[in-house]
């Protein structure tokens, strides 16, 4: 017997593609309310994630990916978080009510672009620290991405050095934070004079300008033998020029979409990786959250009618993260 809230809708109001293409297929469309498994939980959705991968997925860029055929009217939306409708007869660890986030990549019953989301229970969490249901809602995937990059690919230790690139965009931010979190000495490359006040403030030891300073002198300055690995978040000559700062023998990751890839020319290991989450990362993660002060940052709210807006702005200089605001 699944356990349901009173106020269950029949329906979802939910932005859905009848097919894929550009910013014309994101389309407001009345659904009918998606079944929960036994093994999954239905969430009253209040905020969902913006991705930097979601117009590659709107143009059917994860079909091939993910090996499965995409159901239309096709829901878009990784990340989400609101209160929780209804639990399936083996979810005993969360309740009718609890405030959540969660996460699923190309979701068959449909993403968080919508009021109502059925998902994987493992993939459930009640929200972490002091973070807002908008802040929740945005942070998943890119947490995920940013903690798996430093802790499982690059392995970072106490100590180390360790270069961000990107450190004012979505996975930067979060990983400035949980880089300082782990123990490691930050030297981030943000973008732009705001992107430099703003990443100072989460705790970085060292910051620049990416789009402006000489990032391989300061880096030489801040680690005279090289710093010790790289988490890269965007690609380009001024990441490759900046690369040389990673000491011989060092590492780079990027996560897969970070285009160009990066080529460092000195010779270090690097790895292209997936923000795979998995409830083992999920709770290091949340633990991280909930060690101290912890920002997520919305730069830009819009609604579910504004949607191919919210898609325009990820092209935009923002900071951070892209919300939807849907309840
Ligand atoms: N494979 C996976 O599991 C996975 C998961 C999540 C994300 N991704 C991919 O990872 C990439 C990054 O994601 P994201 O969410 O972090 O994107 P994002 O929010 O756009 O972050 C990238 C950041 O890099 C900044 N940047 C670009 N050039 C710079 C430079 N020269 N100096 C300093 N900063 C610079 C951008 O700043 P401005 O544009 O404001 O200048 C932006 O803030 C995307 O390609 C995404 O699709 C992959």
């Amino acid at each position: 017997m699944t356990k349901t809230a009173q106020s269950k809708e029949k329906s979802t109001r939910a932005v859905a593609l009848d097919r894929f293409g550009g910013p014309e297929t994101l389309k407001i469309q009345e659904l009918p309310l998606p079944e929960i498994g036994p093994d999954e939980i239905l969430i009253r959705v209040q905020a969902a994630g913006v991705g930097a991968w979601d117009p590659f997925e709107r143009e059917g860029g994860f079909v091939g990916i993910l090996n499965r055929e995409p159901r239309f009217p096709y829901v878009l939306g990784t990340d989400g978080a609101g209160t929780i409708a209804e639990v399936g007869e083996n979810m005993n660890r969360l309740k009718v009510g609890d405030r959540v986030y969660a996460l699923e990549l190309g979701n068959p019953k449909g993403g968080f672009y919508a009021e109502y989301a059925a998902v994987n229970g493992n993939n459930v969490s009640l929200i972490p620290g002091d973070l807002t249901v908008e802040q929740a809602g945005v942070m998943p995937s890119d947490a995920l991405t940013a903690l798996r990059g430093l802790d499982d690919v690059l392995r970072l230790q106490t100590d180390e050095s360790v270069m961000i690139f990107g450190a004012s965009g979505g996975i930067g931010h979060l990983a400035v934070q949980l880089a300082k979190r782990l123990g490691a000495r930050v030297f981030a490359v943000a973008s732009g004079k705001d992107g430099v006040a703003f990443v100072k403030r989460l705790g970085a030891d060292a910051v620049v300008d990416g789009r402006g300073d000489d990032v391989l002198k300061i880096a030489r300055e801040f680690a005279p033998n090289g710093i010790d690995a790289a988490l890269v978040t965007a690609g380009g000559e001024e990441t490759d020029r900046a690369l040389s700062a990673i000491r011989v023998d060092g590492r780079v990751a990027h996560p897969n979409g970070v285009m160009p890839e990066p080529k460092p020319s000195t010779k270090v290991r690097i790895d292209a990786y997936d923000g795979d989450g998995g409830r083992e990362a999920i709770d290091k993660l949340n633990r991280l959250i909930e060690a101290g002060p912890f920002e997520v940052h919305v730069d830009r709210t819009f609604s579910l009618e504004e949607v191919a807006k919210a898609h325009a702005a990820l092209t935009e200089h923002h900071l951070g993260k892209i919300a939807l605001k849907i309840a």
